[in-house]
């Protein structure tokens, strides 16, 4: 069984992995966004894989998230440990922190979203209830305790569209509907895991109070500040899952 994680903004490469194949593959919904690194990262197998590409070319809504999961799954992944930079909205998603988020709204559009569309038996709908793997949620949570990592264990993300960020007024309607944190990647990459039968849990670090949430405008130097610090809290919870 193979563990998979994919890094998003701020995570282009895992240092302490040991590499021993950059893979390649084409699928049939074309090119995943880079080569899957496959190697040890502390004795244990895992694939890591870019989402934005690299170097970090790909934006949010560009990102081939049919291709990136179909080729997980045909290298034998079982398990995706998704990491993504995310914007905080509610009290306790302050920049900095990691945050193992239990649900998700999407407010993404026009990307292709599902493996359910062409040459089908029958129509299908995935259960999608619960987003998250509560198996891999428990197991992440329970690990950021025993490294004394703050994490906290529980938010709503809502996926937008970006690349741009949101106004003011998105996040206070997004918090209203129960949003917790705001990033562009989410979705669909959590539902095509689903449809594969493929366990996901995400491991959100985030970068920056929401649009509206602080006096000022959002800067891309604030951003990479607090991922940075984020990132290595993330870096070490992944290197013992
Ligand atoms: N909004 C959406 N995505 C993000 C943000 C944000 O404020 N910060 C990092 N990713």
């Amino acid at each position: 069984m193979t563990t998979a994680i994919i890094g998003g903004t701020g995570l282009i490469q895992i240092k302490g992995l040991e590499l021993s194949e950059s893979k390649n593959i084409d699928t049939p919904y074309g090119s995943p966004s880079a080569g899957y690194q496959l190697g040890q990262l502390n004795g244990k197998n895992i694939v890591f894989l870019a989402r934005h590409g690299n170097p970090h070319v790909i934006p949010p809504h560009k990102i081939n998230y049919r291709a990136n999961i179909w080729g997980l799954k045909e290298l034998g992944v079982t398990k995706i440990i998704a990491v993504a930079a995310v914007g905080g909205i509610t009290q306790e998603m302050f920049p900095g922190r990691i945050v193992i988020p239990n649900q998700i709204i999407d407010y993404s559009y026009g990307r292709q979203h599902t493996f359910f569309e062409e040459n089908l038996e029958e129509v299908t709908h995935i259960d999608f209830s619960f987003p998250y793997s509560e198996n891999l949620r428990n197991k992440l949570i329970a690990l950021a305790q025993t490294l004394q990592i703050d994490v906290y264990s529980s938010g709503v993300y809502g996926c937008t569209q970006g690349p741009r960020l949101e106004t003011a007024a998105e996040i206070l309607r997004m918090e209203k509907d129960g949003c917790d944190l705001v990033g562009m990647t989410g979705m669909p990459e959590a539902a095509l895991a689903r449809e594969l039968e493929l366990e996901y849990a995400a491991c959100a670090v985030i970068a920056n109070w929401a649009a509206g949430k602080v006096e000022g405008i959002i800067t891309m130097a604030e951003i990479e500040q607090n991922l940075k610090r984020g990132m290595a809290d993330a870096l070490a919870l992944l290197e013992k899952i």
